[in-house]
């Protein structure tokens, strides 16, 4: 696998592959890579000639100084796991190639998607993902770009950015994947303490339960009987739970038999905080 660390140097690279009119996929990633990783840059092997991951923590998008500084940064292991699937091409900048000396996010306007769920709780952190993965786009400039399901509003940002932008680039959705107990895979896994990681499966298990009562309860009685379950859990705190549509990310009032719905979930468990979602 070749590992990059300028832009430029990636950019001759890929200049060499555009040539052969190879097509390009691309997994950005801010790396402590598990299996659901694994998985979307196994599936775009498959799909494209040539598959490009990137691994950067982007300090813009955190709203939470000790977040950033905790996350879990595992370069080594990553580049062993990429080579052990036969990745091409790995971008690992630092943050100054990216931002040189201004950390900062363009503004972005997602037409309201940004105002929903996280955009609640975690203030600025769409325009930090909106700017790091437009900036990505235009160094790697990939045909197709792949994104975990986990964190769907992000991928309808991306979508949204992509169209707004007119980004030559399509964008792919691939399915959460759990571990065997139902906890969505996240890098964040990795600090939840025994008790904390234990207690987390919670989360998927009632996301399934509310799946099963909607459709026969209203929308807000799902909502209510969420609540009531965190509120009961001697660990795990809901930060919020919401039944939200597809495309618009606002929550539902009315059913509309034409919509799709998700239920969308945050949860802290100790002070990591937990995402995950189930399509109704
Ligand atoms: O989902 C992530 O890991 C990040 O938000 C992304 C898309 C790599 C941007 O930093």
């Amino acid at each position: 696998m070749k590992i990059f660390k300028t832009k430029s140097d990636l950019k001759k690279y890929l200049s060499e592959v555009k040539k052969t009119h190879k097509s390009i996929g691309f997994v950005p990633t801010m790396g402590a890579l598990h299996e659901g990783h694994l998985s979307l840059i196994k599936h775009a092997q498959k799909k494209n000639n040539v598959t490009v991951v990137s691994v950067f923590v982007n300090p813009t998008q955190f709203d939470n100084k000790e977040d950033l500084e905790k996350y879990p940064q595992t370069l080594e292991n990553d580049v062993k796991l990429l080579e052990s699937i036969n990745c091409d091409a790995l971008f690992a900048p630092s943050v100054k190639e990216i931002y040189e000396d201004n950390i900062t996010s363009d503004t972005f306007n997602f037409d309201g998607l940004e105002y929903q769920m996280e955009g609640k709780f975690r203030e600025g952190h769409f325009d930090g993902v909106g700017t790091i993965v437009k900036t990505l786009f235009e160094i790697v400039e990939p045909d197709v770009a792949y994104f975990g399901k986990k964190d769907f509003q992000q991928l309808q940002i991306i979508k949204k950015m992509v169209e707004k932008h007119n980004l030559p680039v399509k964008i792919k959705g691939r399915p959460i994947f759990r571990e065997e107990d139902g906890l969505a895979m996240s890098s964040r896994n990795t600090r939840l303490t025994k008790e904390y990681r234990e207690a987390a499966p919670f989360i998927y298990k009632i996301l399934k339960k509310a799946k099963k009562k909607f459709g026969i309860k209203s929308a807000n009685d799902v909502t209510e009987w969420v609540k009531k379950q965190f509120n009961k859990h001697p660990l795990l705190e809901l930060e919020y739970f919401t039944i939200a549509d597809e495309e618009t990310l606002e929550t539902v009032d009315v059913i509309n038999l034409s919509a799709d719905y998700r239920g969308f979930i945050a949860v802290f468990a100790g002070d990591i905080r937990l995402i995950d979602n189930i399509r109704f």
